[in-house]
């Protein structure tokens, strides 16, 4: 697996820094995984890091002790600390907030538990020499623009991902089952390189393609069906996710129509990508483009999600929500276009790429015909 280099991580480190003397913060306890790999390059299943102004704590346990020393040599700015099986990460986390009397630490309330959150602040040095504060989004924030080590690597996944697609998708035939389908995606997906699945692939026959989400089972593919497979793998750390909606055998008109009419709903959002847009306006394009086809209504989930360390990151490229818009799109994010059209008892299609923000417009990183 290829970590990224230190130039790259001291560069992140810098921009979190940034961010929390805006706040009036002195560090920063990290709890979610994904931040904690994004700051360290550690992708153990358990970590907290511990950003202060002169290192980064990186907390596991004894089962990654060499793993986090080898950070530490390729890294020196990361400080090891191995939890004893006598004590929890709470109690060992205190112990090293013990350093920092007088200082504002903050939290992150996204991915703190109630009860970790109680076992932090019931031990001193919390709430009586060091003060804890909630923060949201603060690394999240920083993931949401991917820096050019990230985009090769998304490049490349994205690639992989691609002749996955064409390689299985044209073998989708009659009689198999949903599960079989999946199982090839998911065998082609390792041969190409990918460490795992991004999520549970989807493949969808006939009537249960009206269910974005419908888990692969033993429904046997019928002529004329249409069929939602949706897949994706994890390279480096990093997910990429794709979709094609396949019709076995000869094509209704109505299943030409709805296809045509996704297809046409990708590219209005395509062509509204670029820095400076809102997110919102990438959704809008997309769903006025099924509206005017007739196909509005069954138009039911948002146009996109942000790709990176997680399969489902910022920015959400989705209709207003709460009155809280999205931040801008800047240069170097890099989301999904999905937009699908669904029908009770029928079936459904759905399309989705994945798009890099460029200095002009969506670059495309997949790249696999829709009509297959
Ligand atoms: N497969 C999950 C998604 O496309 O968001
Ligand atoms: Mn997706
Ligand atoms: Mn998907």
């Amino acid at each position: 697996m290829r970590i990224a280099p230190t130039d790259v991580l001291a560069n992140r480190l810098d921009r979190l820094r940034q961010g929390l003397d805006d706040r009036q913060l002195d560090g920063l306890i990290v709890t979610s995984l994904p931040n904690v790999a994004y700051l360290t390059g550690f992708f153990g299943s358990a970590g907290v890091a511990l950003v202060t102004p002169e290192a980064i704590r990186l907390i596991s346990d004894a089962r990654y002790s060499e793993v986090v020393g080898q950070r530490q040599q390729e890294w020196p700015a990361i400080v090891p600390v191995i939890v004893s099986s006598a004590l929890s990460y709470e109690e060992a986390l205190s112990r090293e907030l013990g350093d920092f009397t007088g200082s504002r630490i903050g939290f992150e309330e996204s991915h703190l538990t109630v009860r970790r959150h109680r076992a932090l602040t019931s031990t001193a040095p919390v709430g009586d020499t060091v003060e804890v504060v909630p923060t949201d989004g603060l690394v999240e924030e920083l993931r949401t623009v991917k820096d050019d080590w990230e985009i090769g690597i998304l490049r490349d996944g994205a690639a992989r991902l691609s002749d996955v697609a064409k390689c299985i998708l044209p073998k989708i035939l009659e009689g198999l089952t949903e599960r079989e389908v999946a199982g090839q995606l998911e065998t082609e997906l390792r041969r190409v390189g990918f460490e795992r699945l991004a999520f549970d692939t989807i493949a969808a026959a006939g009537a249960n393609a009206a269910r974005p989400h419908h888990r692969a089972g033993d429904e046997r593919i019928g002529r004329g069906d249409l069929v939602v497979t949706d897949f994706g793998g994890v390279l480096d750390g990093y997910a990429v996710d794709m979709t094609r909606t396949v019709i076995v055998g000869t094509s209704s008109a109505r299943q030409r129509d709805v296809l045509e009419a996704v297809a046409a709903a990708q590219a209005s959002a395509l062509a509204a990508v670029g820095p400076g847009k809102a997110p919102e306006a990438i959704d809008a394009a997309a769903r006025t483009t099924l509206v005017r086809a007739g196909y509005g209504e069954a138009f039911t989930h948002g146009t996109g999600h942000g790709l990176g360390l997680e399969v489902h990151e910022r920015p959400r490229i989705g209709p207003p929500r709460d009155g809280r818009p999205e931040s801008l799109l800047r240069e170097g994010m890099v989301f999904t276009l999905e937009p699908g059209a669904y029908f009770s008892g029928w079936g459904g299609v759905r399309i989705e790429d994945d798009v890099l923000v460029t200095a002009s417009g969506g670059e495309k990183l997949t790249d696999v015909p829709v009509f297959l």
